[in-house]
C-alpha cells in the first residue's frame, strides 16, 4: 500500500477555545502536528503575560500524552517596551486583528496609524516577533482581502525588519504580494486550497465550509495552489482550524470558521497527490515554517497510508470539513 511520511508537521494558525471545547479539541491536532501556532482570540482576548502562561498551561493539561508545542500568541494592542521585553520569551508571535472583523475580534485594531503603531511594530521587530494579521478591511466581503493590500504594503516598506505574515490568505492579489517584499510571509488553510465561493453558496448553503475570510474565485484558488504545490519558501500550512459547536453552524446566524484540524493531513496528501507534488508537502507543512519562524520542534514521525477513511459525523460536538464523506488518505501511525 502506498505511504506517505511526514516529518514535523506544524500548523502555524489553530484556535483551540478554552474550556471543555479546549479539552476535547487540542488532542486532535496534538496528535498529528509537532506544533502549532496558539491564536489569542478567547473571551477576553491573551493581552498579559499572565494570560499567556496560564492558557498554554490549560493547553498542556489538555494534551497530556502526546509531545506538542502550543507557539503561543498575544492579541494585539498597542503594547510599550517594556511590557514587550518581558512577555518576548513566552510568545512566538503577536497576532493583529482589525476590529470586529472576525469571531472575537472586538477588541482589535480600529484604524491603522502608522506612527501610532510604530512603538509596538519597531520593538516587535527589535526582538524578532513576528506580525500575523487577519488581512481583511470592512468592505464589501469579496473584496475585504485584495483591499487590505495597501496596509500590508505600508506595514512591509514601514517597518522593514518586522516579520509580517499574510494569515490565511484567499487571493491571488495576496499571492503577487510575497514577491513584492521581502518581510512579507504567507499561512495557507488547507479548505482554501480545495473550495470556492461555489462550494459555500452556489447550491446548498453549506455552514461548515463558512469562514472569514470567505473562500474566493477559481482564480484566487489556482494562485493559492501555485504556491503551495511549489512550497514557495515564503508559505506555510496554517489551518486556521476553528471549531464551533454544532448549534452555533448550524442555526440561523452561523458562526464563522472551519474545522479542519483532525483531517488536515489526509486532506493534504490528497491534493499535492491530485497534481504529482507529494514531495513538496514537506515543505508547505514544516520546513518552511521552521525556517521561516526559526523553531525546531522535536521529532515526530507521522505515516500516511492511502486507503479509504471515513470522516467522523462529528467530534466531540464539533462537526469537521467532510463529514461523513470518504478521503483517499488516512494516518497509519505517529511516533
Ligand atoms: C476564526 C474563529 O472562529 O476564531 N474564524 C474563521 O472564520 N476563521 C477567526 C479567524 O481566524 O478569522
Ligand atoms: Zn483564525
Amino acid at each position: 500500500m502506498k505511504t506517505h511520511t511526514l516529518l514535523m508537521p506544524l500548523d502555524m494558525h489553530l484556535h483551540l477555545r478554552d474550556g471543555v471545547m479546549l479539552e476535547n479539541i487540542a488532542p486532535l491536532s496534538a496528535y498529528s502536528f509537532s506544533g502549532a501556532i496558539i491564536m489569542p482570540n478567547l473571551v477576553p482576548p491573551v493581552t498579559t503575560k499572565e494570560d499567556v502562561i496560564a492558557y498554554k498551561e490549560r493547553i498542556m493539561a489538555a494534551v497530556p500524552n502526546d509531545y506538542f508545542e502550543p507557539y503561543m500568541t498575544l492579541f494585539y494592542q498597542n503594547y510599550d517596551k517594556d511590557f514587550l521585553v518581558d512577555v518576548a520569551e513566552e510568545i512566538t508571535a503577536i497576532k493583529l486583528y482589525p476590529a470586529g472583523i472576525t469571531t472575537n475580534s472586538e477588541g482589535g485594531v480600529s484604524s491603522f496609524d502608522i506612527e501610532e503603531m510604530g512603538p509596538t511594530l519597531e520593538t516587535m521587530a527589535e526582538l524578532g516577533i513576528p506580525l500575523c494579521v487577519h488581512g481583511e478591511t470592512d468592505g464589501f466581503v469579496m473584496d475585504r482581502e485584495a483591499e487590505f493590500m495597501g496596509i500590508y504594503e505600508e506595514l512591509a516598506k514601514s517597518f522593514p525588519n518586522l516579520k509580517i505574515i499574510m494569515e490565511h490568505i484567499t487571493t491571488k492579489e495576496a499571492v503577487a504580494m510575497l514577491d513584492k517584499y521581502e518581510n512579507l510571509y504567507a499561512t495557507i488553510t488547507v479548505h482554501h486550497l480545495l473550495i470556492t465561493l461555489d462550494d459555500v453558496v452556489g447550491g446548498m448553503m453549506q455552514p461548515h465550509l463558512f469562514c472569514k475570510p470567505i473562500a474566493k474565485r477559481p482564480e484566487d484558488l489556482d494562485a493559492l495552489l501555485s504556491v503551495a504545490l511549489d512550497a514557495h519558501p515564503k508559505v506555510m500550512f496554517g489551518g486556521d482550524s476553528a471549531p464551533h459547536p454544532q448549534h452555533k453552524k448550524e442555526s440561523c446566524g452561523c458562526a464563522a470558521g472551519v474545522f479542519t484540524a483532525p483531517i488536515a493531513l489526509q486532506l493534504l496528501c490528497e491534493i499535492f497527490e491530485q497534481f504529482d507534488k507529494l514531495d513538496n508537502l514537506q515543505a508547505f507543512v514544516s520546513d518552511n515554517a521552521q525556517s521561516i519562524y526559526g523553531i525546531c520542534p522535536e521529532f515526530k514521525e507521522v505515516v500516511l497510508e492511502k486507503r479509504p477513511f471515513v470522516v467522523p459525523e462529528n467530534y466531540a460536538g464539533v462537526v469537521p470539513i467532510y463529514a461523513g464523506e470518504t478521503l483517499n488518505w488516512a494516518i497509519e501511525s505517529v511516533e
